[in-house]
């Protein structure tokens, strides 16, 4: 099963070169490499979704920290720029958070800063995968055989550091034979599940059907979709999930028609200062993003634009959450504090 579709490589002799990002803008009609030599450049291709998805973003931020310190740039300064990107995922402000602490430990003891700061945002990298792959295990024990299972945006590799997370979990599916099909939300309006998710579903050979965002109800109403699996950017203490727009209307779809719905994150999309759906930071991102597709304009000049880029799942609508420590189920308040709570 592939593993490999990774949204970031080095190049060059570290801590020489620069992180390049696989421009996820461009896929699936070209695979084009961004070289981000400076932490200002790593922070820009964030904000511009040249590299996605909660986890990658998190580990692109390890990265351009180290690539700061390496620079000899003030430490909260380099934090402070790669935080200012996108506000809604809680694995970039997690990241963040080890890479100042690692900095912090590495001065107070002399050591090798920028050797250390590269190998802590290794770590980041190695532990997500790891996660992801626990997280395939225990999460294709809750499908059923022969399940065709919609989702939404992109979770797979290309969001994180490999595999990934609803993702993750069909193609631990697939590989153990029960998967029958995806459903590929297109996941208007930056379309990652038409452009991201088809093209990783094609390359490791998943059963898939894409579909637009309005073709849901329709198809689960016809009785052709088993349950629903997403990833998330940020889940609250008491499971408020925050992923990407037209999550929500998916949980009411499937809470309508009976299905299942399920959420896969690391615990590194845990926040446990969240205790209200309301209190997560809503990214809202530029008009233009949605009045044209690749360039081409669809809709007049001057008509008024609304883009949330996210929206929030109550707790209520989510039948299981998913995370590398295993399956957590309401009341969420004590399932994810456990699961926060290292064994
Ligand atoms: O705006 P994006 O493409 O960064 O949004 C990504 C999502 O909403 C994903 O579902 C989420 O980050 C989980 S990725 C493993």
């Amino acid at each position: 099963m592939q593993t490999n579709v990774t949204p970031l490589r080095w190049s060059g002799a570290r801590p020489e070169g620069a992180l390049e990002l696989i421009d996820q803008r461009l896929i699936p009609i070209e695979e084009t490499w961004i070289p981000c030599a400076t932490y200002e450049e790593v922070a820009q291709a964030i904000t511009d979704m040249v590299v996605r998805g909660a986890p990658a973003i998190g580990i692109t931020a390890a990265y351009g920290a180290a690539i700061g310190a390496r620079d000899g740039h003030p430490r909260e300064v380099v934090l402070a720029r790669l935080a200012d990107t996108r506000p809604t995922a809680v694995n970039l402000f997690w990241a963040i958070s080890r890479m100042r602490a690692r900095w912090e430990r590495a001065e107070a003891d002399g050591e090798d800063l920028v050797a250390t700061l590269f190998a802590e945002a290794d770590a980041i990298r190695d532990e997500d995968l790891a996660a992801n792959l626990a997280m395939g295990r225990a999460g294709a024990e809750l499908l059923e055989q022969g399940a065709r299972v919609l989702t939404h945006c992109n979770t797979g590799g290309l969001a994180t550091a490999g595999y990934g997370t609803a993702l993750g979990v069909l193609r631990a599916a697939h590989a153990e034979g029960k998967l029958a099909k995806v459903w590929i939300d297109e996941t208007r309006p930056y379309l990652q599940g038409a452009r991201l998710t088809a093209w990783e579903c094609l390359a490791d050979g998943l059963e898939a059907t894409l579909i637009t965002d309005s073709m849901a109800a329709h198809f689960m109403q016809r009785g052709e979709v088993d349950a629903v699996i997403v990833g998330a950017d940020r889940i609250g203490a008491n499971g408020h999930v925050a992923n990407k727009i037209g999550t929500y209307g998916l949980a009411v779809l499937c809470a309508h028609h009976g299905i299942p719905f399920y959420v896969a994150a690391p615990t590194t999309t845990l926040d446990p200062e969240i205790t209200e759906g309301h209190q997560i930071p809503i990214e809202q991102r530029s008009a233009s993003e949605v009045t044209t597709v690749r360039g081409q304009r669809i809709a007049p000049e001057g008509i008024d634009v609304a883009h949330p880029a996210f929206d929030v799942t109550p707790p209520e609508l989510v039948t299981a959450i998913v995370t590398e420590r295993g399956v957590a189920r309401p009341p969420y308040g004590a399932s994810l504090a456990a699961a926060l709570t290292p064994s």
